[in-house]
Parts: C-alpha cells; sequence; structure tokens
C-alpha cells in the first residue's frame, strides 16, 4: 500500500462551449440569477440552466448537485454544483467544492473533468486557483486503503479554468498541486492502521519520501534516543513491543543566519491509554493519534516541493502507548531531556510527554520559532468541536501570526489562554509536575505542561484532537484523517523572513 497518484491538473481558458472534457462542472449560487459561468453555460446549451431554474429544482444550496446532457457542446455532460450564499465563498469553501466536484466526477467515471468556477472579487484569484488544485488532489485521497478501487473510477486530468491562463496562474496551480500531494502523503501515513503504521515503519516512509525530495533527515532509534536523555518521551514507548523513533528532517532554503521554524509532531501511531487504560468504544480512531507527526513532516516535505525560502525543521516523536508488564506506572517519576521530573499521574496523558522531549530537541537543534501539532486533548474537542483546532503558546504575538496565518490557508484555529495559574493544577508533591492537571481546562493544563519544555522560544501548540480526522464522510471527503494544519504550516513559513 502507498500514497495515491495524484491526477494530472492543466489551466485552460476560453469558451466554454469548446471545453472538451468528459463533465465540466459549473458553480451555481443560491442567490438566484446566472451570473458568470452559469450564466455562460445556459447561452451555450440554449437556456438549459433557466430552464432548470425556471422547474424549481436549482437550489444553489452548497454542495447540492444537478447533473445534465447539454445539447450542442463538446463536454459531454454538466454538473452544476451548488456553491450557497456567495458570502460564505471562501478559499475553504472553494477548496472543498473542488473536491466535491472530483469525486462526483470519479462515482460517475468521468475521467477528464474540467473545474469552471468563479468566485466573487473579494477572493485573490492565486489564492482561489491554489484552492482548486489543492481540492482537485486532496479530494481525490481516500483512507478505504484495503478495499478494491477498481470500482470506483480513476480522474486522469483535471483542467481548471481560469479567465486568462498566466504564468501566476500556473504558479498557484502548480503550488496548490504540491501542498496537497503532501497533505495526502501525511493523510496516508495516518489513514493506515497501527498494526502496518508503527513507529520504525514510519520513520522508513518519511525518510522514502525525504530522499525522493532531497530534503536531510536523520533517524533516532531507542539507543540513540536513550542517550540523548529523553526519559519522558521513553516513559511512554516502555510499555511497546515496538521500539521508538525519533525523526528530524531539516531543509534550508533560507539565510544562514536566519530564523529556523520547527514543526514538532506527536506521533503516538496507537494510544490505548497505556494502565490508564481507555474504554473500548472508539479506541480504534487512536490510530489517529500521530497525525500532528504526520502534519510536522507533510509541511517540511510541501516546502521543500515548493523550493520555499526558509529554514525549516521537523522534529517527532514516534511511539506506541501499550499497557503491558513493562510499560509505566501511574505515580512512576521520569525525567525529560531538559531536566525536569515528572510525576505520571495518567498514563494516557502520554502525547505532553513525548513533546516535552521533542520540543527540547528542536531548540537543541538550533529551531527559533516553534509550532507543535498534536492530537493532545479531548478536551480541545469539547471547547471546540470539531470545526477548529486551538492555539496557545507565548509570545501572543506569534500566536496570533499562526493564527493569521491559518486564516489565509483556509482553515480555522481558534486562540486559547494559557493563564500561570493552570500550572497550579499540575503542581507535583514529588517532582517538578505532574503530567495531568485532571478534567477541567483540560487543554490548557496539558498547554502549560508544554511550556516548561521550550524556554523563551517563541512557540505555539497546536491541538488538533478535534480536527485532525473525521469521522463522517461529506462530499468533499472520505471519513478519515484531513491533513489539518498543514496548509497554515506552509502558508506560515512561506510568509516568514
Ligand atoms: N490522544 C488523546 C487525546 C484525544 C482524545 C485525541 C480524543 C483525539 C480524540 C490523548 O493522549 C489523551 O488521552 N488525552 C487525555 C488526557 C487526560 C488523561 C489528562 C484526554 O484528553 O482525556
Ligand atoms: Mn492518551
Ligand atoms: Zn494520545
Amino acid at each position: 500500500m502507498s500514497v495515491q497518484a495524484p491526477p494530472n491538473l492543466r489551466l485552460v481558458s476560453g469558451a466554454l462551449g469548446d471545453i472538451d472534457s468528459d463533465l465540466l462542472v459549473v458553480l451555481h449560487g443560491q442567490d438566484g440569477g446566472m451570473n458568470g459561468l452559469a450564466g455562460e453555460v445556459d447561452k451555450v446549451t440554449d437556456g438549459a440552466v433557466k430552464a432548470l431554474i425556471d422547474g424549481g429544482s436549482l437550489t444553489g444550496r452548497a454542495f447540492s448537485t444537478e447533473w445534465f446532457y447539454p445539447a450542442p457542446i463538446k463536454t459531454k455532460r454538466i454538473l452544476l454544483l451548488g456553491s450557497g450564499k456567495a458570502d460564505e465563498l471562501n478559499v475553504r469553501t472553494l477548496r472543498r467544492l473542488a473536491a466535491a466536484a472530483v469525486r462526483h466526477a470519479r462515482a460517475k467515471k468521468a475521467q477528464r473533468v474540467c473545474l469552471a468556477f468563479d468566485w466573487p472579487s473579494s477572493i485573490d484569484n492565486t489564492a482561489a486557483i491554489q484552492a482548486l488544485a489543492d481540492g482537485a488532489v486532496t479530494g481525490l485521497a481516500d483512507s478505504d486503503l484495503y478495499k478494491d478501487h477498481e470500482k470506483k473510477g480513476t480522474i486522469l486530468e483535471v483542467s481548471i479554468w481560469s479567465e486568462n491562463v498566466t504564468d501566476t496562474a500556473a504558479k498557484a496551480m502548480e503550488r496548490g498541486s504540491r501542498i496537497a500531494q503532501e497533505i495526502n502523503f501525511g493523510r496516508w501515513l495516518a489513514d493506515e492502521p497501527s498494526n502496518i503504521m508503527y513507529p520504525s515503519r514510519v520513520a522508513d516512509e518519511v525518510s522514502h519520501r525525504a530522499d525522493k525530495l532531497g530534503i536531510k533527515w536523520s533517524v533516532l532509534g531507542e539507543d540513540e534516543i536513550r542517550v540523548a536523555g529523553m526519559g519522558s518521551l521513553l516513559s511512554v514507548t516502555q510499555g511497546s513491543a515496538r521500539a521508538p523513533r525519533v525523526v528530524v528532517l531539516e531543509y534550508r532554503g533560507g539565510a544562514d543566519d536566519g530564523e529556523t521554524l520547527a514543526f514538532v509532531g506527536k506521533g503516538v501511531t496507537f494510544d490505548t491509554g497505556g494502565i490508564s487504560i481507555k474504554p473500548a468504544a472508539d479506541m480504534h480512531y487512536m490510530k489517529y493519534d500521530m497525525c500532528g507527526a504526520a502534519a510536522a513532516v507533510s509541511a517540511l516535505f510541501a516546502l521543500a516541493s515548493l523550493g520555499a525560502r526558509v529554514n525549516a525543521l521537523a522534529v517527532v516523536g514516534l511511539v506506541e502507548n501499550m499497557p503491558s508488564g513493562t510499560a509505566m506506572r501511574p505515580g512512576d517519576v521520569v525525567r525529560a531531556a531538559n531536566g525536569k521530573s515528572i510525576e505520571i499521574i495518567n498514563t494516557d496523558a502520554e502525547g505532553r510527554l513525548v513533546l516535552a522531549d521533542v520540543l527540547d530537541l528542536a531548540r537543541k537543534l538550533g529551531g527559533s520559532k516553534l509550532v507543535d501539532i498534536a492530537t493532545l486533548t479531548g478536551a480541545i474537542k469539547v471547547a471546540l468541536g470539531t470545526a477548529a483546532a486551538g492555539a496557545m503558546g507565548s509570545p501572543q504575538a506569534w500566536v496570533d501570526t499562526v493564527i493569521a496565518a491559518s486564516e489565509r490557508a483556509g482553515e480555522k484555529l481558534w486562540p486559547m489562554p494559557l493563564y500561570p495559574e493552570y500550572f497550579d493544577q499540575i503542581k507535583s508533591n514529588i517532582a517538578d509536575m505532574m503530567n495531568s492537571g485532571g478534567r477541567y481546562g483540560g487543554a490548557l493544563t496539558a498547554g502549560i505542561f508544554l511550556k516548561q519544555f521550550v524556554g523563551d522560544t517563541p512557540w505555539v501548540h497546536l491541538d488538533v484532537a478535534g480536527t485532525a480526522w473525521t469521522e463522517k464522510d461529506s462530499a468533499w471527503q472520505m471519513k478519515g484523517a484531513t491533513g489539518s494544519m498543514v496548509r497554515t504550516l506552509v502558508e506560515l513559513a512561506s510568509a516568514q523572513k
């Protein structure tokens, strides 16, 4: 099993009636009318769109579909895809509409599909074309890895219609497609089950891809992790038959004396909870507890693929959290690589134990600005649901910079506080801190725990427990890993000086 190949993308322009494709997808909004491209389709089809409107079947509701075979034009079939209210269109919805379009096309066995989308002038053309390419590539990647895919059909080519085929438009398309390919790689890592994608296998897959992209990598095995003094990370892995790995990727595209952005990821390939074992219901979802690590490496791969002018590291801790005769116990005390002692209260609060040591490593390797990504707490899911990931860190200006990048990238990130008071909840009798602060403010006590490992380096923690995967199929993606925050990290890095 390996990551699916993306379709060929190209830009087209000109009259819609001349487009030669199996399927032409055009947006149609909820605010009535036949503006823009839907109007043009109406003209070249002798009023087919107007007839549908008059017949009352065309609602324009977001993701609604209306299919028809046009009379005299070249394309075989047309899909009018509802785009909802114009003021709700943004890069995220455009991306999702593109993804939905290619999924519908594939379901109808079209092989060559053309997306002729228009958008309000409030959306930047470059960002929109990037979003369409992204959606076309991420939309076709599925999580049903062990099913027969022959019945699904194959999209060979996606053309994106643009008023003018310019260099800028072509670059935007290429950018969206490259980022999307790396997102799909990370989603694939996470979608693979934990009997396949355990720590050393993740390290192998990541280092192979790094070789392909010409990125410097190194992998620490168990002995090296021990020599590095990462007692916190090791405490999580000690109950597992699978050895841990720490993977470091290094991309240097920026100035020698510039900043080095470090993406730090939680890579728990399976989280049973350990001795503080989780209930059986929903435990299978814990194969996704490595989505933070997947996002960190995907983002770094994307930067390399784009040739971004930045220096960046990805540092990820890969472990499996299992209960066994060798597992850590509640009450144990362990020492992290930065010298701090930790009393284990709950072995299910393992992600922070992993991040503690890899955050410290990222600093030691020269990371001057840190962003960690982790499926860290159920509490963030309670607070924000599945719509947004939580962001916390210091200084606040750095948090704000990351949130601003998420907005440009069409992802949702919401600021959470890290008041010093939260540390009171993790004070320990026996050690420098406890690994759990109880139920109240669970996402924030986790955040304040991580803060003990970043010193004064600017740092933001992204808790993606609610956004990293979806339990529901939607028009734009199958249930499974979402690649949450990769676009944000790439956008953040691309805006770095
Ligand atoms: N991996 C989980 C967090 C999680 C929960 C992610 C649900 C996605 C969906 C994490 O390791 C965990 O178990 N956190 C505990 C912490 C608690 C024991 C302090 C939690 O959130 O319950
Ligand atoms: Mn856990
Ligand atoms: Zn976990």
